[in-house]
């Protein structure tokens, strides 16, 4: 067997990084809004494939950076990947490689869910360790200590995480504190394992109970997802899955605040309002009229919203992937609020480019104080990762003139057509290509 294939193609990812986003603010957003399915349910589904020997399809899938990023790792991987609209057919028969390489994972961490299917169905892995990301130094220990619970030999060989294994073999797992990522490794990886898995303090985030039941519907035995204790009973082999990804909650919230933002009008379609957890109420607190129909939201913004504190948690917790548009929200209600980040403690590199906009924060540890303003005005700005930019798209939305955003790959990474969907609601939007 070889380890591993090589070729990593960045040109598409410079050729993005020539794209900016240029939006002249002011207009009121009406209409209807497809949700597309969600980035972090796909991924984890995505890299279970390799968990079986067949040809896998998935419904919903969103046409995004990280989607074609994670099927370039399954290709090294040597899976045939064929996108058709928004469905991927993933075919695992000829996987036998090993190794996902530095180029592909550093730009995109969750390339690392590998980790739990390789060595559960291959009995070896190697997947380079992620690194910091720009908000942060990100561990994975969690994913390490859990695979060595299971039975495998981890080790850390220059730069990258080596794993191997006889065979897993189940065992009880408890996380510090509740992780998606280490959660769904795990849980993929304890599916193959031969025994009963207890994983305890799990993440009961939507996309995990969404990755158990694609898993069980290729044959594992999870019980207990969306609650704080999951089971695996460990089968011997798994069979190739069929299922239909969850609407994006995070993409469905920054919509809900590009409503209430701009004083607009949107009807969210394929959405789901049970899995936005804590984040309707914050928003309702602060004054917002929000309607949950069963797979529709519908969002009324009228004038400003009050200011009110908000700290990030786990799932239902208000989610640290809408901080930064929380807080470009809270950059034009009325009164301080204090955004305080639980989750990532120094995921604030919104804050200086809201700034450029006008915006009134000071951030003090992992607590954000922010002074409402009365406007914003348009600046060009620098995106800096993923939601980070969507804060910025949704703050230059209402800021006086013209705000430019340069590195929109970063927003590619997370946003299907962020610019055409905001455009058909009526924002002055577009995308150009950026002088380098
Ligand atoms: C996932 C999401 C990301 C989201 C985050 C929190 C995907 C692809 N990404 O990231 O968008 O912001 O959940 O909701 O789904 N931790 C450790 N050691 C570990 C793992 C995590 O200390 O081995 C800590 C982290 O530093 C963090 C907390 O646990 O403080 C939660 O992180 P985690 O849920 O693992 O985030 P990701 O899975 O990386």
């Amino acid at each position: 067997m070889e380890l591993s294939r090589s070729g990593t193609d960045t040109t598409e990812t410079r050729a993005l990084g020539m794209d900016k986003i240029v939006i002249r603010g002011g207009n009121k957003l009406e209409g209807m809004v497809r949700i597309s399915g969600s980035k972090n349910a796909a991924l984890p589904i995505m890299a279970a494939t390799l968990l079986s020997s067949g040809e896998s399809i998935i419904e919903n899938v969103p046409d995004l950076k990280d989607v074609s990023t994670m099927a370039h790792v399954l290709r090294i991987l040597g899976a045939q990947v064929r996108p058709e609209d928004n469905r991927l057919t993933i075919d695992t028969r000829a996987c036998r490689y090993w190794e996902a390489p530095y180029e592909l994972v550093r730009t995109m961490r969750a390339s690392v869910y590998v980790l739990g299917p390789l060595i559960a169905r291959l009995g070896r892995a190697r997947v380079s360790l992620p690194g910091g990301c720009a908000w942060g130094p990100r561990p994975v220990d969690f994913h390490l200590r859990g695979l060595t619970r299971l039975g495998a030999d981890v080790r850390i060989e220059h730069g990258y995480i080596v794993a191997e294994s006889q065979g897993l073999r189940g065992a009880e797992i408890v996380f510090e504190v509740p992780s998606v990522g280490a959660t769904a490794n795990l849980m993929m990886a304890a599916t193959l394992a031969k025994g009963k898995t207890v994983m305890r303090n799990v993440a009961l985030e939507p996309e995990i109970t969404a990755l158990a039941e694609y898993l069980n519907g290729m044959g594992a035995r999870i019980t207990g997802q969306g609650s704080p204790v999951i089971e695996v009973e460990g089968v011997s082999e798994l069979r190739a899955g069929k299922g239909v990804v969850i609407p994006d909650r995070i993409e469905a919230g920054t919509y809900i605040i590009a409503g209430l933002v701009t004083g607009g009008h949107l009807h969210l379609e394929n959405c789901s309002a049970s899995h936005m957890g804590g984040m309707i109420d914050q928003l309702v607190e602060a004054g917002a009229t929000i309607r949950a129909g069963e797979s529709s939201i519908e969002v009324q913004g009228s004038g400003r919203l009050r200011s009110v504190d908000m700290t990030t948690a786990p799932f239902p917790g208000f989610p640290t992937d809408m901080q930064a548009q929380y807080m470009a929200l809270m950059s034009l209600a009325s009164g301080t609020s204090v955004i305080t980040d639980e989750v990532f403690h120094d995921r604030f590199t919104h804050v200086p480019e809201l700034r450029r906009l006008g915006a009134d924060i000071e951030v003090e540890g992992n607590r954000a104080t922010v002074r409402a303003v009365d406007h914003l005005s348009g600046a060009p700005v620098m995106a800096s990762d993923l939601r980070a930019s969507a804060a910025l798209v949704l703050a230059g939305l209402v800021a006086e003139r013209q705000t430019e955003i340069l590195r929109v790959y970063h927003i590619d990474r997370g946003y299907e057509r962020i610019e055409v969907k905001l455009r058909l609601l009526g924002a002055d939007i577009e995308r150009v290509r950026a002088e380098m």
